[in-house]
């Protein structure tokens, strides 16, 4: 009997993180367009960056080697959880009558609930060598949030959370569990900050966004000494560090003896998307025949509807100039449930994949996609997340279509979270 799910063991946890621009360099033989300090409009230099990131995070921001090594102490904290389990969806595959061979990496199962952790871990590990003793950071759905907010604790730091107000409203859960671990956290547009009392001066019912959270926590790194942030997604580093879960899925789908014809993951900030995706991308760049589909809200469309142009990462206008797809650094998505994909722009590397049409892109409505995590918990028993749901709907979608073409085909997405804690949003599907 073939296995259901595909297992590493903890020696199996990949050693180092892969760094796409090595490959985007060598095979493409050009890289996506560098940030650009707003005043100046030149590439912004490392030491522009020192006042909000410890060295070690900028230098791989901008590293052209091919591997980073992963630190031992970052390793040792990857034990509570990974190696991720790959599934093969067989329930899914079955309610669907489908040819096509289903499987997810599941990054659920981490203690917080998503692959967030995967990146906090190693961001906190690197503010502590180099002796930071405050982290500040925004988070959407909260996921981002309590992952940093455990890493931080495990490493000793303090850490200020601004989260959007509208998902503090929603998932009052994700606060407490932020709380547990130690971290103060603030509604975001919040009277801690300048801006944040601007917007609210504004528009006192605001109901916030990751673009206004980001400013608010910048602004509380530069006005104290010994702070520095964090981000949850976007920045190069960022995905660098998601590259563990493609890593880990690629040996996975070896052992399962088996290639996927189409990678997919849900794109907020693009970090998950590029962690399933990048080492496969790296087959792709070599010459091999794969497909990869990032998957947004209809409300929220930055890759199908946005612009593909220099812009603020912040609503504030505090951050680089950043080439990427946008809807503009002021623009206000629908509070919609999948919280984690409310973000007006997406990862320059992401982008730049898209623009050289790399990947594809498509965007989903909020029912669609409820519908469609709804079928998959039927049938695989796990809830998942809202932001999951997207890259659920479009494995199914795509399952469809091999059924319509009668052909088998093989289909790997990234469950990047479970949605345990965003049952309001489930609860609103089912009885409205
Ligand atoms: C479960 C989950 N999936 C996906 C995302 C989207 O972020 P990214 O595109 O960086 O993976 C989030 C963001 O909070 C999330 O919580």
């Amino acid at each position: 009997m073939k296995n259901t799910k595909i297992i590493l063991t903890e020696k199996e946890i990949p050693e180092y993180y892969l760094n796409i621009s090595y490959y985007l360099k060598k095979y493409l033989g050009k890289l996506p367009d560098p940030p650009l300090n707003p005043t100046t409009k030149q590439p912004v230099n490392p030491s522009d960056l020192s006042v909000i990131f410890p060295m070690e995070l900028i230098k791989q921001e901008v590293s052209l080697e091919e591997k980073i090594t992963i630190p031992e102490e970052v390793r040792h904290f990857y034990k509570l959880y990974r190696p991720t389990p790959l599934i093969r969806a067989y329930q899914l595959e079955k309610f669907l009558n489908t040819p096509a061979h289903i499987y997810y990496k599941y990054e659920g199962v981490s203690p917080t609930g998503s692959h967030k952790l995967n990146t906090a871990i190693a961001q906190a590990y690197y503010n502590k060598k180099e002796g930071i003793k405050t982290l500040t950071t925004e988070t959407g759905a909260g996921q981002w949030g309590s992952a940093l907010a455990l890493a931080a604790n495990l490493f000793g730091l303090k850490l200020i959370v601004f989260m959007v107000k509208v998902s503090f409203e929603q998932k009052p859960f994700r606060k407490i569990v932020m709380q547990i671990y130690g971290a103060e956290v603030f509604p975001s547009p919040s009277d801690k900050t300048e801006f944040g009392k601007k917007i609210l001066k504004m528009n006192k019912n605001h109901s916030g966004s990751l673009g206004i959270a980001i400013s608010e926590a910048l602004e509380t790194v530069v006005k104290n000494k010994n702070f520095k942030y964090s981000l949850g997604s976007v920045l190069n580093h960022v995905l660098l560090h998601q590259t563990i879960i493609g890593l880990e899925a690629k040996k996975q789908m070896e052992k399962a003896g088996e290639y996927p014809d189409v990678v997919i993951g849900c794109v907020g900030g693009g970090s998950n998307f590029a962690g399933i995706a990048f080492p496969f991308i790296v087959d792709k760049l070599k010459g091999k025949n794969v497909r990869f589909i990032a998957v947004e809200p209809e409300s929220c469309p930055s890759l199908t509807k946005g612009k593909y142009k220099y812009d603020f990462g912040d609503t504030a206008q505090m951050t680089p100039l950043l080439k990427m797809y946008t809807l503009g650094s002021d623009f206000v998505p629908l509070p919609i449930h999948a919280g984690g994909l409310r973000y007006h722009g997406m990862a320059p590397l992401i982008s730049f994949l898209y623009y050289e049409k790399l990947i594809e892109a498509v965007a989903y409505d909020q029912k669609t996609i409820f519908q469609a995590g709804i079928d998959f918990a039927k049938t695989e028993g796990i809830i998942p997340a809202p932001e999951s749901c997207h890259a659920i709907k479009s494995a199914i979608d795509e399952a469809i279509k091999a059924k319509k073409e009668g052909r088998k085909k093989v289909i790997l997405f990234n469950l990047s979270g479970h949605g345990l804690l965003d049952l309001n949003g489930y609860n609103k599907f089912l009885h409205n």
